[in-house]
């Protein structure tokens, strides 16, 4: 009996501190990474004239930290579309002058929620700033105070906790926008899948132990954020961030959006085929359907648009966010989810894609495929049904008979015979990878990472995976880890647009079609093929405690300090007449509004430029409270829109007009006013703060 008791005992010993640790030290942290919201353009859609006019929604950085007590690892969500290596390395010095080596590129990843509604500008590769004009210092600075000082509260907040995790089916929330790549892949394949987009949800939930309370989640769903279409001016980081917003909201029950500290972030994953609106495409000019291979309308591309579920853009927004947080919220109460245990890890490797080499198996003989240097298909110039291209190029064209594109092409940079092999049958419209002036047009080094949290593995890959790269990858990473011991119950989530963008990654067999992914997979049609060789290495060198030889790895790309830009900045602000002032409130709310209207005030303005206000808001809805007013709500929520406009150029005059809806159940009758803040540029030099406020209005039942 004694002899078994000790046995036992030494057993849980053993087991406690061997195989499982029971809990970890979490961090969770948020801060406002907003850029800049006015004159810059959007990056997403591609469009140089989708500049931004203001602000919907603000956005923002979501931090987690997960330490073992040995090993540590961190994770960014982060309202941008993307993200880019420089980017990375900006943060990654910041946070070693503060925390010496406790963050490094190997135990950090930043990833992109993708929303196609904030500003760009900041990826310093060429070809992903030509639509932004080159470089924006403004806003690479705004994306990189923000993650740091994100990092900073979670890093600050850590404490016991356990996490879980969960997953659940949402449907009628995503649709595939390239079927006809999609079902080039295998039957057997397809038959294994429900759907032709991936429809669950993976929740991480972490409750700290000291009070039991639920201090962060980080949901995973994959889904581009491009409810807002192209249109659209008002900096937004669309369903998922309202998602985010909304979950928030619902545990920091007192606070407004952005404050409070509960943690939700809604990530990205494998998105790259998969489109939030679910109505699909039709020809917006005749209603018909669109061509089912090309997404043309009789031969033209920019008429086959794909929109839903709502009424318009706002609505459909609205829509996916809450069918999203309402999954969200239903997997943190879900009483079946499991413990994480397991400890911590992380490895992580520099990686130059057109040197790589992989073995596939053609009709039962091995043969060896390669990586090709960076090129983008005519199908990526075609754009989307999400957001169709600036010309006439069509998804799905294998062939490159544009005689003007073609003499474009060869003017930049000829492909030579090779990489036209290479890409093959991607008809090459920029061999980006060839061209080195002024600096990098295209990365050929990308960053390949894996952040494991017990037995749930967090895959971070740099681009967009479509659905059935990121099945197959998924797929791969936990066969690796299972053959080297890994638990039955392991977990591999793709996180996507992690640490630096190389646009997309579509099957070999999608590849061949050449819609807009696959014109988009930049290193050729066996770019999967190579990732999941390369991940299998990583997957295997973590479950075996190896250390990697990273000797002969390359460096990314270290880019000049003088960076291409022809974004003008702001030269100064005017209020247009010597008896104004910034901030005089020229065309005053109505005296009183009804629930459920939409109250209105507009003031002389500087441009938003001058200041993003991070941590603040440019407009203030306050409510009277007493003798005080007291803030209901700011230009974080989904009721309020800040909107900027240029009253003169030459007179450097603006405006900003403030709108607030004034949602049933969300606002009481009572006495409120708008204020608006800002900064404006005094002609002979200085950015100064002012404040104007409307008149008190009421508001009734
Ligand atoms: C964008 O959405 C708006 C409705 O909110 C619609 O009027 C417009 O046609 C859409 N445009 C495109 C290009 O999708
Ligand atoms: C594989 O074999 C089949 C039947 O022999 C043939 O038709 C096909 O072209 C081969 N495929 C390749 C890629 O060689
Ligand atoms: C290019 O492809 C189209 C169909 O997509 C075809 O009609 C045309 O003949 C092809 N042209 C060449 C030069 O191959
Ligand atoms: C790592 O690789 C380099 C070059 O391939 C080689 O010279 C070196 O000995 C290797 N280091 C170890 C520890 O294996």
């Amino acid at each position: 009996m004694r002899s078994l008791s000790i046995f036992i005992l030494l057993f849980c010993v053993f087991y406690k501190h061997g195989a499982s640790v029971m809990a970890y030290k979490v961090g969770v942290g948020r801060a406002d990474c907003t850029g800049p919201s006015a004159e810059i353009t959007f990056m997403g859609y591609a469009k140089a004239s989708q500049k931004g006019c203001g602000i919907h929604l603000r956005q923002f950085a979501r931090a987690f930290i997960f330490d073992d007590g040995t090993k540590r690892v961190a994770f960014v969500s982060i309202d941008s579309c993307m993200m880019n290596n420089p980017l990375r390395q900006a943060v990654l010095k910041k946070l070693k002058s503060k925390y010496g080596n406790t963050y490094t590129a190997d135990n950090l990843v930043l990833s992109g929620t993708h929303t196609h509604s904030s500003p760009g500008g900041f990826l310093m590769d060429v070809m992903l700033d030509i639509p932004n004009f080159g470089f924006v210092r403004e806003t690479f600075d705004a994306l990189v105070a923000g993650i740091v000082r994100a990092i900073g509260r979670a890093h600050d907040n850590i404490a016991d906790s356990k996490v879980f995790v969960t997953s659940g089916e949402l449907l009628n929330s995503n649709i595939n926008r390239s079927p006809a790549s999609y079902e080039l892949n295998p039957a057997d394949e397809i038959k294994q899948y429900k759907h032709n987009t991936d429809t669950e949800m993976v929740q991480l939930k972490i409750v700290r132990n000291s009070d039991n309370k639920v201090i962060g989640a980080l949901n995973w769903f994959a889904v581009h954020p491009t409810s807002m279409n192209n249109t659209n001016c008002l900096l937004s980081s669309d369903n998922v961030g309202y998602a985010s917003i909304l979950l928030e909201s619902s545990m920091n029950t007192n606070d407004l959006p952005g404050q409070g500290d509960f943690v939700g972030a809604f990530a990205s994953t494998n998105l790259g085929d998969v489109s939030p609106n679910t109505k699909g495409p039709i020809c917006v000019d005749t209603g018909e359907k669109c061509d089912y291979v090309h997404s043309t309308c009789h031969g033209e591309n920019k008429y086959c648009i794909a929109s839903g579920p709502g009424n318009d853009m706002f609505e459909s927004t609205e829509i996916i966010a809450t069918n999203i947080f309402n999954k969200a919220q239903e997997l943190l109460a879900e009483k079946s989810a499991t413990e994480v245990k397991g400890d911590v890890g992380f490895v992580h490797r520099y990686v130059d894609m057109p040197s790589q080499k992989a073995t596939i198996e053609v009709n039962g003989t091995q043969q060896e495929v390669r990586g090709c240097l960076p090129a983008v298909g005519y199908g990526f110039a075609a754009g989307t049904t999400d957001g169709p291209g600036e010309f006439d190029f069509a998804q799905g064209k294998r062939n490159s008979s544009n005689i003007f594109w073609n003499f474009v092409r060869d003017f930049i940079f000829p492909p030579t015979p090779d990489d036209v092999a290479c890409h093959a049958p991607k008809p090459i419209l920029i061999m980006s990878g060839r061209i080195k002036l002024p600096y990098e047009w295209q990365p050929r080094v990308v960053v390949t990472q894996i952040l494991k949290i017990g037995n749930v593995f967090l895959t971070a890959v740099p681009g967009e995976f479509t659905t059935m790269s990121g099945r197959r990858l998924r797929n791969s990473v936990k066969d690796t880890i299972m053959k080297n011991g890994g638990p039955t119950d392991t977990r591999v989530v793709i996180t996507g647009l992690s640490n630096v963008y190389t646009n997309y990654i579509a099957t070999p067999e999608e590849y061949q079609l050449q819609r807009y992914e696959g014109g988009s997979t930049i290193y050729g049609p066996h770019t999967l093929t190579i990732y999941l060789k390369l991940y299998q290495e990583l997957a295997e060198a973590l479950m075996k405690g190896q250390n990697i030889n990273k000797t002969d790895d390359p460096t990314p790309f270290i880019f000049p300090s003088q960076m291409l830009s022809l974004v003008t900045p702001v030269y100064f602000d005017s209020t247009g007449s010597w008896m104004a002032s910034f901030g005089d409130c020229i065309v005053q709310p109505s005296q009183t509004y009804k629930i459920g209207e939409t109250a209105s005030a507009t003031f002389i303005a500087g441009h938003p430029r001058n200041n993003n206000l991070q941590e603040k808001t440019f407009l203030a809805i306050e409510m009277k409270d007493g003798s005080d007013w007291k803030t209901v709500a700011t230009d974080a929520n989904w009721e309020t829109k800040f909107i900027w406009q240029r009253a003169s150029t030459f007179k450097a005059t603006s405006h900003a007009t403030i709108k607030w809806e004034i949602r049933k159940g969300k606002f009481n009758s009572g006495t409120y006013r708008i204020r608006h803040y800002g900064n404006y540029k005094f002609i002979l030099g200085g950015v100064f703060p002012y404040v104007g406020v409307s008149r008190p209005f009421t508001v009734t039942k």
